[in-house]
């Protein structure tokens, strides 16, 4: 999990709603356990796209969490106006997470090869999208 402060927290739930983006989270009980975002393109060239990211905890994963989160994410994109497309990238060898997007009809449009090092090992990053109409 990635931490930051709650100035760079604030500024970017800002950022993203401010361009009609939209930010949710999961709670269980009084604890928030998954977030996912989607961030409008902000160029006229662009503002038909949106990126979408989630992230849920850990202890949390594999019990329905992310399909309820990307359902209303889509539900939702599917209402705003002028929204075409959604894109994401996602590390090759985070399974889990292609499982999710192919569930929900996102296709493999390409590869960055190698794009990442970790760990001293190269891993690729592969760009999905799934059109709304
Ligand atoms: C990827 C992630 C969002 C999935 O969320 P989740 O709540 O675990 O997902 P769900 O329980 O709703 O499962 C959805 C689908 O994901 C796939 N999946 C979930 N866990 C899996 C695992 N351990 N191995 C393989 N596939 C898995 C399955 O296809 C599953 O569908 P199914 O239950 O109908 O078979 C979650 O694992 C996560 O937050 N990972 C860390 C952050 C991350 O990788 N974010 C994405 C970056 S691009």
């Amino acid at each position: 999990m990635t931490f930051c402060s709650r100035e760079d927290w604030n500024e970017a739930i800002k950022d993203i709603k401010s361009n009609k983006g939209l930010i949710i989270v999961a709670q269980v009980d009084a604890n928030i356990v998954g977030m996912a975002t989607l961030a409008r393109g902000r160029l006229e060239k662009n503002k038909h796209t949106a990126h979408l990211g989630i992230g849920i905890l850990k202890e949390f994963g594999g019990i329905g969490i992310g399909t309820a989160m990307i359902n209303y994410l889509m539900e939702w994109a599917r209402k705003q106006e002028g929204l075409e497309k959604i894109a994401l990238t996602v590390f090759s060898t985070n399974e889990p997470a292609i499982n999710l997007y192919r569930k929900f009809g996102f296709v493999m449009e390409g590869i960055n090869e190698k794009q990442y090092k970790i760990e001293g090992k190269y891993v690729d990053d592969i760009i999905m999208g799934r059109f709304l109409t």
